[in-house]
């Protein structure tokens, strides 16, 4: 995704623009570009291939006067990421960014060619401003041109626009990508998210889907998808701005890690009485009447599900099935209105995952979202909400997010299980104080930080990392290896242990680090055979494990980290740290870009 951002303001655009493409760089790092209204109503572009620091060279060199602008920072999606395909792009008398992907680009784009429109890039979005010039070339005034425009668009935008000859004047609108309205002192700002306004106003209108804005210093005026003048509710959104510093960190991604028990601690806290150790799970889901539960997510937020999947089966005996959000959506599962989906999203944007839960609900099935961005597209569509508290998460590689929605999972399970009769009084108690423990013990795994970072220098020569576990420890072997290689780039794999033997001990060698993730849980015996099987073949054993199971454990591992001891109701969410922080630090070894690897972006609200 791409970040966007626009003001109609009063003081000097440049820097502002350049502050909040900043707050925006891990949507997207391919390029970045701002333009400006300099005089007599002439727009100026400036562009950068690579990060928003060559912007500002190019900013540095050639000044942008001017005090109404937009920016954009390019996560690339039609067209190679170079300075042409930069945003803003221009045709005639319109500028704009875009975030999004317009579907039917190339019958527009033939069409426009036809009527002898030339084309200097190779982007979707360059076509949304040849149309807009287009139209205003019939006459059409800018918001009326603005709107048959978006008329004629199939796919996904957000966007941001400037018309040559309006000075006081940008023009938003948003179908499938989200955009934000930002309203200041005689100034109005427009921004991918909160975040993107966060550094000039904390007054915040979410724009609903097919809403289209004309802002000016005087203020707003927004049409819903019909045309029709609307009103939308302004939020005050919590001065985030010291939750995006890194502090004493080198990387938004290790300060994240550490965020961790306050994260969780501020989540449990949504989802249990602690007084009465009992879990109050918010929303009116009767779990006693479900049938089953669909789970749909991507990547690591999956990753949570199938954790879920574990606990929830487990402890409440409620099926639940957990897909992949991309193949879910394609496939035509069978799906029944006794069921209740939910969408795990850190973003609540992801395409993929918006589209799957939007699929179940056209069957007339109740849904839910377990969520970072409580003012996402996903937050707004869904009967419950079920939120995250653990803050604003920057970098790419999800972590606190990640042992966020483990404690929802955990706390649902708890109160499925309660509803269905499967746990007592005094069980659902003892339970919700091992919650409430977790915080705590996630706390000294993170302690284990030296341990781990002693072990990177060696993981990092490494070509090949494989990853085991049984149980929830599978799937956090899945999450281990993902973390790996989304930012260090060393090829990894996590399976569940006793697949080993059908296929991934063929890649054992004594070149190629083995992660055994095994709590001391009843899976434990057969990890610790796996570990055996692995080290008669020379595997390099990094057995992960904790104050029990250290006691248990066969000799022989290379290295050994002793996490503290758990119920296995949260051990997911105590080994947690250990993975992310062995990530972590081969990348640091490595020298890669942490928080914002290649060819990634924070949200994929792109198919
Ligand atoms: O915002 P979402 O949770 O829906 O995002 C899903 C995935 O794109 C995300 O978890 C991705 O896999 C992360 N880079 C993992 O660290």
């Amino acid at each position: 995704m791409c970040g966007i951002i626009g003001i109609v303001g009063k003081q000097p655009v440049a820097e502002r623009l350049i502050e909040s493409l900043k707050r925006l760089e891990y949507r997207g790092y391919d390029s970045a570009g701002i333009a400006g209204v300099v005089g007599q109503g002439r727009v100026e572009r400036r562009r950068a291939q690579g990060k928003i620091k060559a912007l500002e060279a190019v900013v540095a060199e050639q000044p942008l006067v001017a005090t109404t602008g937009i920016g954009h920072t390019r996560w690339a999606t039609h067209g190679a990421p170079n300075l042409k395909n930069a945003h803003p792009h221009t045709a005639g008398r319109v500028t704009l960014v875009h975030n999004g992907i317009i579907e039917n680009f190339a019958e527009l784009k033939a069409e426009l060619l036809a009527a002898g429109r030339t084309f200097e890039s190779d982007t979707d979005t360059e076509v949304i401003a040849q149309l807009i010039d287009a139209e205003l070339a019939t006459g059409l005034a800018p918001l009326t041109a603005f709107k048959a425009t978006l008329d004629r668009l199939t796919g996904a935008y957000a966007l941001a626009v400037l018309i040559e000859g309006d000075d006081n004047l940008i023009l938003g609108a948003r179908r499938g990508s989200p955009l934000v309205v930002g309203e200041g002192e005689g100034e109005m700002f427009l921004g991918s998210d909160a975040l993107a306004v966060g550094p000039f106003t904390n007054r915040v209108i979410y724009l609903e889907e097919g809403d289209y804005v004309a802002l000016t210093h005087q203020g707003h005026e927004i049409h819903d998808a019909s045309g029709a003048r609307v009103q939308r509710a302004v939020r005050v959104v919590p001065a985030s701005a010291v939750m995006l510093e890194k502090g004493n960190y080198r990387h938004f991604m290790e300060k994240e890690i550490h965020d961790q028990p306050d994260g969780c601690q501020r989540t449990i806290s949504a989802y249990v009485d602690a007084l009465s150790s009992t879990a109050a799970v918010p929303g009116d889901i009767d779990f006693a009447a479900l049938e089953r539960i669909q789970i749909v997510a991507c990547g690591t937020s999956f990753i949570a599900g199938v954790v879920g999947k574990y606990l929830i089966e487990q402890l409440a005996d409620l099926p639940v099935d957990v897909e992949i959000a991309s193949e879910f959506r394609y496939r035509q599962p069978a799906l029944r209105p006794g069921a209740l989906v939910i969408a795990m999203s850190q973003s609540g944007e992801t395409a993929d995952t918006l589209a799957a839960l939007r699929y179940c609900k056209s069957k007339g099935m109740k849904s839910a979202v377990v969520v970072n961005a409580q003012e996402s597209t996903m937050a707004r569509e869904v009967d419950v909400v079920w939120p995250i508290h653990c803050g604003p998460e920057i970098g790419v590689a999800s972590t606190k997010a990640f042992t966020a929605q483990v404690s929802v999972m955990i706390a649902l399970a708890v109160a499925a299980a309660k509803q269905r009769g499967k746990i007592d009084d005094a069980e659902e108690q003892r339970l919700v104080k091992v919650l409430l423990e977790a915080p705590r013990l996630i706390a000294e795994a993170i302690g284990l930080e030296d341990a781990i970072k002693d072990i990177a220098a060696d993981v990092a020569k490494a070509r090949d990392v494989l990853y085991l576990g049984r149980g929830p420890m599978s799937a956090l072997a899945l999450e281990g290896a993902l973390k790996l290689k989304e930012i260090s780039y060393i090829h990894a794999e996590g399976y569940a242990a006793g697949e080993l033997k059908h296929g991934p001990i063929a890649l054992v060698d004594d070149k190629t680090p083995i992660v055994i993730l095994a709590p001391y849980d009843s899976w434990f015996e057969k990890s610790a055979s796996n570990m055996s099987e692995v080290m008669a073949r020379g595997g390099q054993v990094i057995f992960v494990t904790d104050t029990e199971g250290v006691k248990h454990a066969p000799a022989g591992a290379k290295v050994v980290v002793t996490a503290p001891a758990s119920d296995p109701l949260v051990s997911t969410l105590v080994m947690s740290a250990p993975i992310q922080l062995l990530a972590y630090h081969v990348a640091v070894v490595k020298g890669a870009d942490v928080d914002q690897p290649r060819n990634l972006a924070k949200s994929v609200t792109v198919e």
